[in-house]
């Protein structure tokens, strides 16, 4: 069997990073079944010339990550990925901006890894790029040499042409993604959108029946691969912990109020004031839920060298002080809002407490944690995520209370609808989406990517 080398930005610390997204979390689990090797960023920047790789073996992986030059990691990182990539893939062009110099350092960072990563390759490896950080590796690793397959997976979504065509730069990047022999994304839609930026006159693609593209005198698959999660993992985890002295200290402050959890990295692209204020709006509309219910958020900083992201959370702290400035009462608080990460055994546990999982993203690929609050819940009695039209994992959990984020009333009804949801109801909706979840899981994802991979 060919060596999987798995190549992301972010590589999880071998003992499972608090808070790392979702990548980290994907990469992890299909590591631990396959083996292989990860390599990517440290974590850690340099103002010299970054030093030799480290190499750590745990768990059947071995973790290869390298130090990256301070400056260029400013532009690549903070800049052409998270300023420019990373709005304009969400659809959130406020967020959006772009420079020559940040672009260059991107490729600059993306031709430094494809060197690095060169040196550690086997000819019978398979490589399994992932994410928006590194569009470019593929193509500098082809002409370094490697005549490897190799495979990109895009965990966020893709812009339709009219959104990625705001980038300067952006037939280059259709181009950087046609040298990779498999291209996989998490829905339709983010497939089609890529077809559809392909086979503009400009660009000149083709899409043949099978769904190979020809363009950039090249032949690839570009093909859908939802990612899953490890279900039994979860729900094991979430058992397991479930009577721990914090879950216990959690349902005690609770007095018998129903709990409602939202659990995202700090990030524009999760809707978070807005989800604030859909909250507001159901104690404004259901004035019977005022004291019955408590809306816990974990919201862990992220990327917090760009700006955008500061800000967001001092706009958070204000929606979270100003709505229970309104209706906090002497023995209760209606948020808690958490700005920090846990870990992950206490926060499965933690959702499998709550009655009601609230996922509003206003973009997202896909959502892990979507699928985790399904995954905890106790089948005997479980809680209803209510869920954002928007994001890739409403595609699969069809059950959940679908809701569109920028309705405040919509998100109340849909609080109301999942409160109030009757044992019976709650139990037929779980076991559906349970089984989806099941048919669909993170060892699917990767095995049907890798076989895509081995037979290009
Ligand atoms: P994203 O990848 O955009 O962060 P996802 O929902 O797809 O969003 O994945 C987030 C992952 O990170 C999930 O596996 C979730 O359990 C984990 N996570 C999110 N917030 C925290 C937190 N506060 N502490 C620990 N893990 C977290
Ligand atoms: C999302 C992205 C990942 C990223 C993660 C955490 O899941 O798709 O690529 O690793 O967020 O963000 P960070 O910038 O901390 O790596």
């Amino acid at each position: 069997m060919s060596r999987l080398v798995a190549v992301s930005n972010r590589v999880a610390a071998p003992t499972g990073a608090k808070s790392a997204g979702g990548l980290a979390v994907g990469i992890l689990s299909a590591l631990r079944a396959q083996g292989g090797i990860w390599f990517g960023w440290s974590g850690k920047t340099t103002e010299s010339e970054p030093g030799e790789t480290k190499r750590t073996k745990s768990g059947g992986i071995e973790f290869v990550t390298v130090d990256l030059n301070a400056a260029d990691f400013d532009g690549y990182y903070n800049g052409f990925s998270n300023n420019a990539l990373w709005p304009l893939f969400h659809f959130m062009l406020g967020y959006f901006s772009f420079s020559r110099s940040q672009y260059s350092a991107y490729c600059r960072v993306n031709e430094f890894l494809a060197r690095r990563l060169g040196r550690i390759l086997e000819p019978d490896d398979l490589i399994w790029v992932h994410d928006y950080h590194l569009l470019p590796l593929g193509g500098a690793l082809r002409e370094a040499g490697a005549t490897q397959p190799i495979g990109f997976f895009l965990h966020v979504p893709f812009p339709n042409f009219d959104v990625l065509r705001t980038l300067p730069c952006y037939t280059q990047i259709l181009r950087s993604l046609a040298a990779y022999d498999v291209v996989g994304f998490q829905t339709d839609r983010d497939l089609w959108s890529f077809q559809d930026c392909l086979t503009q006159p400009e660009i000149g693609g083709r899409v043949r029946d099978d769904g190979r593209i020809d363009v950039f005198d090249r032949t690839f698959r570009a093909e859908v691969f939802p990612i899953g999660i490890d279900v039994d993992e979860c729900q094991r985890v979430a058992a397991e912990n479930f009577q721990s002295k914090q879950v216990k200290r959690l349902g005690e402050s609770l007095k018998g109020r129903k709990l409602i959890i939202g659990v995202d990295r700090l990030d524009y692209s999760k809707g978070l004031e807005l989800r604030f204020r859909g909250f507001q709006t159901l104690l404004e509309a259901y004035p019977a839920v005022r004291g019955q219910v408590v809306y816990m958020q974990i919201a862990p900083p992220t990327r917090t060298g760009v700006r955008a992201y500061d800000r967001i959370r001092e706009d958070l702290e204000k929606a979270a002080g100003n709505i229970n400035g309104l209706y906090a009462e002497m023995d209760w608080i209606p948020i808690r809002y958490l700005n920090r990460g846990y870990s992950r055994e206490l926060l499965m546990a933690i959702l499998r407490r709550a009655m009601v999982g609230l996922v509003t993203p206003i973009r997202d690929g896909m959502n892990l944690v979507a699928k985790e609050y399904v995954a905890s819940q106790d089948p005997k009695s479980p809680g209803i995520p209510v869920l954002s039209t928007l994001c890739g994992a409403a595609k699969e959990l069809t059950e959940a209370v679908l809701v569109n984020p920028y309705d405040r009333q919509g998100v109340a009804d849909g609080l109301q609808r999942a409160i109030e949801m009757p044992l019976g109801e709650r139990r037929a909706k779980h076991s559906a989406m349970l089984m989806k979840l099941r048919r669909n899981d993170i060892h699917r994802w990767s095995e049907r990517f890798i076989d895509a991979l081995s037979a290009s």
